[in-house]
């Protein structure tokens, strides 16, 4: 509990000396008076069961944690959920942060395991401290449809085992590589499936002018926007994007929040699509809706 206070304090927890710089104490005064990056501390000791009698109390409540979180969020206003894969990568993925926080809007990372690295490790900190959240998007970004129950689970475990050893806490969500789903990867995958409602095809694409416009015509509320943070076109495009989407009132939060928001409780193996408050969408059991997706590369 002390520890994880600490590092939201702290922000990167980048300090431990007990000696700041009065630019450093601003900005931990500046943390303390934001409920989210509380909020942060307490979802990662409920997530870690670290069993203590504060845990055992805040465990009690498991939407305790979400409504910290969800506290500056005004649940009759529009809302989105921006969504990255296939990072991390340094260049971009840290642009895309440095937009995120300009405008205090919050995204799901997808991460792929296998491409965290050295200095990755500070961008994954630095995801949890902005109170954005980290998503499994495999170890090899392998399509799972083509492994069996175990290779499914391994690729989706080690991931897990590195998010969890830097952060503390393993993912909660699960994109499939490029959105392929077979029965096995359905009832293999332990977590609730996330899909997209627009797909900004940024992969293809390339063009930062391209990607705003798929956005601007197919933004709605309750969206789930797929992007990929590992390309530098896509953290320009998500430069314009955010300020404008912010100024048509559209709040940006996690995948997660918007669920809890819109009164949706996540099951594993569910595929989920949007959380829009046409009742015809979200959650799926079927594979055939998936076909269009699979073409993507995410
Ligand atoms: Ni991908």
């Amino acid at each position: 509990m002390v520890l994880a206070l600490c590092f939201a304090l702290t922000g990167c927890g980048h300090k431990s000396s007990g000696i700041y710089t009065e630019e450093e104490m601003n900005e931990m005064h500046d943390i303390t008076q934001e409920v989210v990056h509380w909020s942060v501390a307490y979802d990662n000791v409920i997530s870690h069961s670290i069993p203590s009698t504060t845990t055992a109390c805040l465990s009690s409540d498991p939407n305790f944690a979400m409504e910290l979180k969800t506290a500056n969020i005004d649940p009759d206003k529009p809302m989105i959920a921006l969504t990255f894969d296939d990072g991390p990568k340094y260049s971009s993925t840290s642009s895309i942060l440095k937009t995120l926080k300009k405008y205090n809007a919050r995204a799901t990372f997808f991460v792929v395991g296998g491409n965290v690295n050295g200095d990755d490790e500070d961008l994954i900190r630095q995801m949890v401290s902005q109170g954005c959240e980290i998503g499994n998007h495999t170890y090899s970004h392998v399509d799972l449809t083509t492994l069996d129950a175990d290779g499914i689970k391994e690729e989706i475990s080690k991931t897990d085992d590195v998010i969890e050893k830097i952060t503390g806490f393993p993912t909660k969500l699960c994109r499939p590589t490029g959105g392929a789903v077979n029965d096995t990867v359905l009832s293999s995958v332990d977590k609730p499936l996330i899909l997209w409602y627009v797909d900004t095809r940024d992969w293809e694409s390339r063009d930062a002018s391209s990607i705003v416009a798929k956005i601007e015509n197919y933004v709605t509320d309750g969206a789930i926007i797929l992007m990929h943070d590992i390309y530098d076109s896509t953290a320009e495009a998500v430069a314009q994007i955010v300020p404008e989407l912010a100024e048509d009132g559209y709040q940006m939060v996690t995948v997660s929040e918007l669920a809890y928001l819109r009164g949706v409780t996540l099951e594993n193996g569910k595929q989920y699509y949007d959380f829009t408050k046409n009742d015809s969408s979200s959650a799926s059991d079927d594979t055939d809706s998936t076909e269009t997706e699979t073409q993507s590369s995410t």
